[in-house]
């Protein structure tokens, strides 16, 4: 009696040890290979991306809102005829409240549910026709365009080089959409670039935009080789012209 009793208990802690460990063990599996990730790209439309393995079957992917039931996604991205990403329409985002994902179909049986908000997903698109202003007191005024959309809401992250200092010079900066470099050297030539975020004010992003194309100032220093190329050109072009001349005059002649 009592040693069937110690049996129980003992195949029930075996058990309750198995299930831990496998939950362990899908869990780590999860962290590897079942990580989906939602970027909201300008509040315009969001894409969640996940990495398809080769040994895994098909994914779906299933999403919700606290007041809204569970979807399947309607607009799957797809490479090599697998899904490994869903399209978000605008009216289908919801900010400010929770959002789940489950990824059905990876080899993780375990996989676990995934929930943020989407207001902290955004990425913006990078700052917009940048134009540069030589003050009188020497000074560069880099100026750019924000939509009117979340102008309260921007950051911005400013960097510039010159041609003597390759190391980027990089300055954050709030609200304003303008920077104001000083002393400048007229000999040197100037590069800046911008992007953008959600600032801490509106949302917890920690998604910065790409860079802002580059804007320049000054002096483009004449790239060696360049002049290399242009003279072996020239050299070619002349000895052609020369050919052709003595080619013509030979003719003549005869
Ligand atoms: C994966 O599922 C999608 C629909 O969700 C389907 O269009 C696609 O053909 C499937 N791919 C494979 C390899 O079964
Ligand atoms: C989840 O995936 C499994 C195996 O890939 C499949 O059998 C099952 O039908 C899927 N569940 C849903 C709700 O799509
Ligand atoms: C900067 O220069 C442009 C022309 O290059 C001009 O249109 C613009 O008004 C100037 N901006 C400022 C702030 O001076």
């Amino acid at each position: 009696m009592a040693g069937n009793c110690f049996l129980r208990v003992s195949t029930w802690l075996k058990q309750i040890y198995l299930s831990w460990l496998i939950l362990l063990y899908s869990r780590e599996i999860h962290a590897q290979s079942n990580d989906v990730s939602c970027i909201v790209h300008n509040e315009e439309f969001m894409e969640c991306r996940w990495d398809h393995i080769d040994e895994e079957a098909n994914s779906t992917l299933f999403y919700w809102y606290t007041s809204r039931p569970p979807m399947e996604c309607r607009n799957y991205l797809q490479e090599n005829g697998y899904n490994v990403g869903c399209y978000f329409s605008k009216d289908e985002i919801i900010e400010f409240e929770n959002f789940f994902i489950y990824r059905n179909g990876s080899s993780d049986p375990g996989s676990l549910i995934k929930t943020f908000q989407l207001q902290n997903q955004v990425k913006l698109y990078p700052p917009a026709n940048m134009v540069l202003n030589m003050t009188e007191n020497n000074e560069l005024l880099l100026s750019w365009e924000t939509p009117a959309k979340l102008l309260k809401c921007r950051m911005y992250e400013i960097r510039h080089r010159n041609n003597k200092n390759k190391d980027w010079q990089v300055q954050v900066i709030t609200a304003q959409t303008k920077y104001v470099l000083s002393s400048v050297n007229p000999k040197k030539f100037y590069t800046f670039q911008v992007r953008s975020k959600i600032n801490q004010y509106c949302a917890n992003t920690k998604l910065w935009s790409e860079w802002s194309p580059a804007i320049q100032w000054g002096k483009d220093p004449v790239q060696p080789g360049k002049i290399h190329e242009n003279y072996y050109l020239f050299a070619f072009l002349l000895a052609l012209g020369l050919l052709i001349i003595a080619l013509s005059l030979l003719k003549f002649k005869r």
